[in-house]
């Protein structure tokens, strides 16, 4: 599904990411995990196209991607979350599900005088398997941190993708939030045999639905396998695992 060759990217002579290949099978559910500030989100962004690589090739679905604006690698399949929420807080959870759906499909909001009857039957089906039929009115900024990031994989799922890429899914849930984002992100990747590269610095999360692990440190890919390798590599547990627990 996803091939990373040899990216790399420098700020200013700084090395953000430093020549990191990884490979993510078809329904995969790969974690890239490392300290703050190795990397993560500006891998994430060289894949998705938000950022350029200065060196490497990005290959998805068999397609050559590397520097292709984001709207064309999100429209080929690659969906995308973000660290920090990216909803319309003052638009209902209905309007941000549908908002995204006409955005997805190439037209403005309001451009229609009844534009609330857009995408209505796929709207609401998004927000039952989201879980927030029952929040369909809300004003989304009202909503609890736990739901506005599941309005957040909704939209994220707009687009239909094969491949989603998550930055942090969990990041200041509570215990219980993080536990039913979990069961949800399960389901949904099960029901719509989603690919799932995600980052994470919650290490329950991470070897609780992880079936490979990627570590970053400085820049560079320290290390790559399953869960169990990667709980037994000395290397790992010292630079990262060691360091949290
Ligand atoms: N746009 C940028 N300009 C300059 N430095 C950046 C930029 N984006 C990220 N960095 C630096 O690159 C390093 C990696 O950042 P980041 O990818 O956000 O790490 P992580 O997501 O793992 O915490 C950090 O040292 C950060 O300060
Ligand atoms: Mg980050």
């Amino acid at each position: 599904m996803l091939e990373v060759r040899e990216l790399h990217k420098s700020f200013a002579g700084f090395v953000a990411v430093g020549g990191v290949s990884l490979d993510v099978a078809d329904r995969q559910i790969v974690a890239v995990i490392g300290p703050n500030g190795a990397g993560k989100t500006t891998f994430f962004n060289l894949i998705t196209g938000h950022l350029r690589p200065d060196s490497g090739r990005v290959i998805f679905a068999g397609r050559d991607i590397t520097g292709a604006p984001p709207h064309r690698i999100c429209r080929m399949g690659m969906g995308r979350s973000f660290q920090r929420t990216n909803i319309f807080a003052k638009l209902t959870v209905f309007e941000n599900i549908q908002a995204a759906l006409l955005a997805h499909h190439g037209r403005g909001r309001n451009f229609w005088s009844r534009s609330e009857d857009f995408y209505r039957v796929e709207t609401e089906e998004l927000l039952v398997s989201i879980g927030l039929q029952d929040e369909a009115r809300t004003v989304a900024g009202t909503l609890s941190y736990g739901n506005q990031k599941q309005l957040e994989l909704g939209i994220a799922l707009t687009s239909d993708p094969r491949l989603l890429l998550l930055d942090e899914p969990t990041a200041g849930m509570s215990a219980t939030e993080t536990h039913d984002a979990l069961r949800l992100l399960e389901r949904i990747a099960g029901e719509r045999g989603l690919t799932l590269l995600f980052t994470e610095h919650d290490m329950e999360v991470v070897f609780a639905i992880a079936e490979k692990i990627a570590v970053l440190h400085q820049g560079r890919l320290l290390a790559q396998g399953t869960p169990g390798e990667m709980r037994a590599d000395p290397e790992v547990r010292r630079v990262y695992l060691g360091a949290t627990t």
